[in-house]
């Protein structure tokens, strides 16, 4: 090659790097993000937060050595939620709010709505996800590599079995875990225990990830969801499952122990791949839970724990709303604290943005708020109050400040108090296995400022929610108003005291039902889409690209007939 075209080749090279970047914020310095997303995980399942039945080590050291987001509001349920964070918008503006997707339902995210994946792709970034997706497949133009992600080795559906990644539904079987990367779909026929298969596919992506770029990676996990196997649960190892966690006699929570627990040393070899890649020291990562856990039948009881709080995955109450979330990153400033400022899971969007060098401004039509400064150098949250939910009059719920409204009719108004995570017959907290855990050690590699033991058992104990007066007030005739800072677990319906309360949250309700409100859609699945012969025992999209999705109402949710489905 001659000196010219030497020259030439750079030139096009430099011309080449230019056009990818020109129109970005973003540098080499963006910082990695990296979401990881628990399925049906409860309140009282991380140890955190104050119980000793299930030690998650690994995600209390991020939790203590970054910021305990203890007043996270996320959507009641998985399709939702998963809308809210990859949108930043409600998913009430899109009738998306309701009953999650079913395998072969001929609907999904809308496709106007630009996702965090692609915003932070515009920003330089590679984006990943593994895992659960669930926001719809129809048509092929609704799979993750269509709609921001460069990568994709997941499943479509709400859930699949832990070994053999099959789902069962309406007495279809299909397989359901595919690797996509660009438009190459491909089925990944394989046996393994699907934490540990996403942990070391987030290894490969880590170690073999070019830093000159910014990284995104969501690992959306299926654990701790519910199986459909006759086994409810599917532990990875029995053995050591009744060697580790052999003093919770009821063995279906043990299952679900060990579930969580294997989830918790997925986050430590990730937090450990981070360390080992340098790139952990410009990383920020953010643990969440979907939606509380589903601690009754008849679909998918996960024996999970919202205990103190009240109420239960599809609920309005706490116990289906406030989920489990921390963040930490060495770029925080202002760590190992708790915060109680006021989060809403579609808030992720403009935060992210804002944190990979991005100036949320730009973003428009969003619910979400950016809260990067709360969250980085404690600043006050500009969120004042959250929608939780609207789907039809009798079923909605808002927040404002410390006062919450509830709407609820269903048949869960319960506190479920079976585990309550203090037998004295557990082991202690031990806070020598949280110091010593893969992501404290890594972490510790990283900052100057690691959180101490006397400081984890005050983080710890300020993280706790207590609540001595669990005598359920009855809101099932009537719409009840709470306090959540004096009364966390909605016991005491303090409606007849407050009535000009009720009115602005009321009023807060009727501005969002007036501003781009859909009334949420649930259809019938096409046996076009089922796993049957003609798609290869798949569950995959079916319809063509340029199928327009209906928006017939055919079912608005009214609590009490979730189970008719
Ligand atoms: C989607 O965007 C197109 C083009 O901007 C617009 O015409 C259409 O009305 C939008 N659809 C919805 C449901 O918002
Ligand atoms: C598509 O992906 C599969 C599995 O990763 C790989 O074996 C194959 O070479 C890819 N095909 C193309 C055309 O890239
Ligand atoms: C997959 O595993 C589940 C649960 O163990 C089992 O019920 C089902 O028969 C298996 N399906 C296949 C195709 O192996
Ligand atoms: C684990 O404990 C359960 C309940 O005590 C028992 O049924 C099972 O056989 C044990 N499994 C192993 C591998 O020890
Ligand atoms: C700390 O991280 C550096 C890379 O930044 C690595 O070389 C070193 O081995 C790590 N040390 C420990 C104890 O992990
Ligand atoms: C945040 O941390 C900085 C430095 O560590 C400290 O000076 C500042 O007071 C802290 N802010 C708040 C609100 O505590
Ligand atoms: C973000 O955009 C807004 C509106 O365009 C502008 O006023 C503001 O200065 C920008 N912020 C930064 C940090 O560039
Ligand atoms: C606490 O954990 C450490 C390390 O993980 C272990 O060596 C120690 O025995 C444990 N302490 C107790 C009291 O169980
Ligand atoms: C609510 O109203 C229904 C229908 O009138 C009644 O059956 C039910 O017992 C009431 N619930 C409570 C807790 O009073
Ligand atoms: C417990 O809460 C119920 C319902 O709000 C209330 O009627 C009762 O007085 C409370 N009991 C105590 C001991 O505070
Ligand atoms: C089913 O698999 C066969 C052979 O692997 C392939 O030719 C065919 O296109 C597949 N059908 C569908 C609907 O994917």
């Amino acid at each position: 090659m001659s000196s010219s075209m030497l020259s030439f080749a750079f030139l096009l090279i430099v011309l080449s790097v230019t056009l990818y970047f020109g129109s970005t914020y973003a540098s080499t310095q963006s910082p990695n993000i990296v979401v990881i997303i628990a399925d049906d995980l409860g309140w009282n399942d991380v140890s955190f937060h104050g119980a000793d039945e299930i030690p998650t080590p690994n995600i209390d050291a991020l939790a203590y050595n970054g910021v305990i987001l203890n007043r996270h509001y996320v959507m009641p349920m998985c399709t939702p939620s998963r809308v809210a964070f990859l949108s930043g918008r409600h998913p009430l503006r899109t009738s998306m709010q309701g009953y999650p997707l079913k395998g072969a339902e001929p609907r999904g995210l809308h496709l106007n709505d630009t996702l965090l994946p692609e915003y932070l792709r515009k920003l330089g970034y590679t984006t990943h996800l593994l895992g659960k997706w669930h926001v719809g497949y129809l048509t092929r133009n609704y799979v993750p590599t269509r709609r921001g992600f460069d990568t994709f080795l997941g499943y479509f559906n709400g859930l699949i079995q832990y070994f053999n990644h099959t789902l069962i539904e309406n007495e279809q079987v299909g397989y359901d875990l595919h690797r996509i990367v660009g438009d190459n779909h491909t089925i990944e026929y394989r046996y393994d225990y699907m934490t540990n298969l996403i942990t070391e596919e987030a290894e490969n992506i880590i170690l073999s990830h070019n830093t000159e770029r910014p990284m995104y990676l969501q690992l959306a996990h299926l654990a701790s969801h519910a199986s459909n196997a006759e086994e409810i649960m599917e532990v990875y190892d029995w053995k050591e499952t009744n060697a580790t966690l052999g003093y919770i006699q009821d063995i279906n929570r043990r299952k679900f122990a060990s579930v969580v627990a294997t989830l918790d040393k997925s986050i430590g070899r990730v937090v450990d791949a981070l360390n080992k890649k340098d790139m952990l020291k410009n990383t920020i990562i953010l643990f969440i839970s979907d939606n509380g856990a589903q601690t009754e039948g008849p679909l998918y009881q996960n024996f999970g724990s919202n205990y103190p709080l009240r109420g239960l995955k599809s609920s309005l109450y706490e116990g289906g709303v406030r989920g489990a979330a921390c963040i930490y990153s060495p770029l925080i400033e202002n760590s190992s604290r708790v915060s109680t400022q006021l989060f809403h899971i579609t808030d992720w969007l403009p935060t992210l943005y804002s944190a990979a060098g991005g100036n949320s401004s730009d973003l428009y039509q969003l619910d979400g708020i950016d809260q990067w400064s709360t969250i980085k150098t404690q600043k006050a949250s500009k969120r004042k109050s959250v929608v939780i939910n609207i789907e039809d009059i009798d079923y909605s719920a808002a927040l404002m400040g410390r006062y919450k409204l509830v709407q609820d009719k269903s048949d869960f108004q319960k506190h479920y108090i079976d585990y309550k995570g203090n037998d004295p017959s557990y082991p202690k907290y031990n806070m020598t296995n949280v110091l010593e855990s893969p992501a404290a050690s890594a972490i510790a590699n990283v900052s100057n400022r690691v959180v101490t033991a006397n400081k984890i058992e005050e983080l710890r104990k300020e993280a706790t929610v207590v609540c001595e007066n669990l005598t359920t007030s009855d809101c099932e005739n009537r719409t009840c108003l709470f306090d959540i800072y004096e009364d966390p677990c909605e016991v005491m319906d303090i409606s007849s005291q407050y009535p000009e309360i009720v009115k602005s949250l009321n009023v807060l309700i009727e501005c969002y039902k007036r501003q781009g409100y859909e009334k949420a859609i649930i259809l019938d699945a096409d046996p076009a889409g089922y796993p049957s012969n003609s798609n290869n025992y798949t569950w995959i999209p079916w319809l063509p690209d340029d199928y327009v999705p209906s928006n017939k109402v055919y079912f608005t949710i009214n609590g009490a007939e979730y189970a008719e489905i």
